[in-house]
């Protein structure tokens, strides 16, 4: 199977997970990515359990707009009040469903919605698991005009900072992809980084880890739930 069919079929497990679950005025959070894509298209075809939605709320404005393309109604976090479910991707995975997320831009947005959230149902294809998180360089939104003062404090913790050059956050701001991070903490980490002045939010989901995996690989997709 091609990697993005096993995104298509992670995508339909959480709709299959989730619709006995949802009930008339829920709310569900949208993520952001080509897993997340296959999922909204899926959703755009279920009529009843779309009728039972109050609303969604969208880590970002490509979800929102490929949801509203559908005619799925978006709402304003604000409005929505408390999330039922959020459903998003993820970079890399650990088996404590630790995650680092932003590849795509949009982890701001994500975290947000991924706290305010009941449950945080991942989903993604088998390579994104691993033992320890930090293969995948971990994205850092900026403040702009911080961008330089805060590469030189991740340099001091044993990172290596790259501008993500052209890209612009959903919130005007820029991204650092921090490559050779030791992340065999990797909850001390998202609070060290968290301090930084200038530092908006950063790619570790480890305070807010997803509640359930669903990973898609040849012979079906698994569910894992966090080791305790
Ligand atoms: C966006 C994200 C995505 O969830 C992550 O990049 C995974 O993307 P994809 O589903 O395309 O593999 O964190 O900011």
């Amino acid at each position: 199977m091609t990697p993005d069919e096993l995104k298509q079929h992670a995508a339909v497990a959480a709709l299959r997970y989730m619709e006995p679950k949802l009930e008339r005025g829920s709310i569900l959070g949208i993520g952001t990515g080509s897993t997340v894509n296959h999922f909204i298209a899926c959703l755009g075809e279920q009529r009843d359990l779309r009728a039972r939605l109050e609303g969604t709320v969208s880590s970002s404005e490509e979800s929102a707009r490929r949801l509203k393309a559908l005619g799925i109604e978006v709402m304003d976090l604000n409005t929505a009040g408390n999330v039922d479910f959020y459903v998003d991707g993820a970079d890399e995975a650990n088996h404590h469903l630790q995650l680092i997320k932003g590849g795509g831009a949009a982890l701001t947005r994500e975290k947000i919605i991924a706290a305010a959230a009941r449950e945080f149902v991942c989903i993604a294809d088998e390579s994104k698991l691993v033992a320890v998180l930090g293969r995948f360089p971990l994205p850092v939104e900026v403040i702009p005009m911080a961008r330089s003062h805060v590469a030189r404090k991740i340099a001091a913790l044993g990172g290596m900072p790259v501008h993500r050059d052209g890209v612009t956050t959903d919130n005007g701001n820029q991204i650092l992809d921090v490559h050779n991070l030791d992340l065999r903490d990797p909850r001390e980490m998202e609070s060290q980084l968290d301090q930084i002045a200038g530092v908006v939010c950063n790619g570790l989901f480890v305070r807010r880890p997803a509640n359930r995996l669903l990973l898609a690989g040849n012979h079906g997709v698994r569910t894992l739930l966090p080791s305790i």
